[in-house]
């Protein structure tokens, strides 16, 4: 394949991790996250620790299954799971293997940006998102409002897979400087505080990820 071929498919590739859409790659990259997704997705939830009272988030969930594995833990209790994502087609998949969590209304999904946060101040105690913050075009505004929408003493858990990111990276699908974590840290300390990032395990694998934790202040500046 000729080089200009690779690049406009690395590209479409790439445009269709940051928001999945339709045609063959939209298709492509839906049935990828399916395969792939759900260990990590599972691992950010567990990193929450949600307690079945509280009111949770999580931003860019794509297929939906961070939302599943979320509801259950707060299904016998007053709390509420939830989730943000500006992509149509991910909407409707999400919407489909949650049925019943929604009609319960025990999770509630809205189509739209994460720059634009439609929640009350000091509403929610966790929000999470995995493998999505580096699609974000405007960073600052994301965190203030996540920062906004967080109670005093809130949590928020970046996980993502640093070797998966360097794999996409090599393909063209994704640029270095997009995935510049050192930089996010440093943005989030200028939010947050206690943030701090940690390396775990798969469960039975030597395979490792990413998580990066940061607490919203107990006492408002
Ligand atoms: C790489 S996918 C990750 C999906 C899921 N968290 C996972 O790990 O499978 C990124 C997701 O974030 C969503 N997303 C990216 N930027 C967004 C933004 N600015 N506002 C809302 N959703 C966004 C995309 O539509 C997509 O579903």
């Amino acid at each position: 394949m000729s080089s200009t071929i690779m690049s406009s498919y690395a590209r479409s590739i790439g445009d269709h991790l940051r928001k999945p859409g339709g045609g063959i790659y939209g298709w492509m990259v839906k049935r990828f996250f399916k395969k792939q997704s759900r260990p990590l997705e599972k691992a950010t939830v567990m990193h929450c620790k949600i307690q079945p009272n509280e009111s949770v988030l999580e931003l860019g969930f794509g297929s939906g299954f961070g939302i599943q594995y979320a509801a259950q833990l707060v299904k016998n209790g007053s709390g509420k799971v939830y989730g943000i994502d500006f992509s149509p087609v991910m909407m409707t998949e999400a919407m489909e293997l949650l049925k019943e969590e929604i009609s319960s209304n025990k999770v509630q999904l809205t189509l739209g940006d994460v720059s634009d946060l439609p929640y009350r101040d000091d509403s929610i105690d966790k929000v999470f998102h995995c493998n999505c913050y580096y699609f974000w075009d405007d960073r600052q505004k994301v965190l203030n409002n996540i920062h906004r929408i967080l109670r005093p003493g809130g949590l928020m858990i970046t996980v993502l897979n640093r070797t998966f990111l360097q794999k996409m990276i090599g393909k063209g699908f994704l640029t270095e400087d997009q995935i510049d974590h050192e930089r996010y840290i440093n943005e989030l300390g200028n939010h947050f505080c206690d943030v701090d990032i940690s390396d775990f395990n798969f469960r039975n694998s030597e395979k490792k990820y990413q998580v990066i934790r940061a607490f919203k202040s107990k006492i408002s500046i």
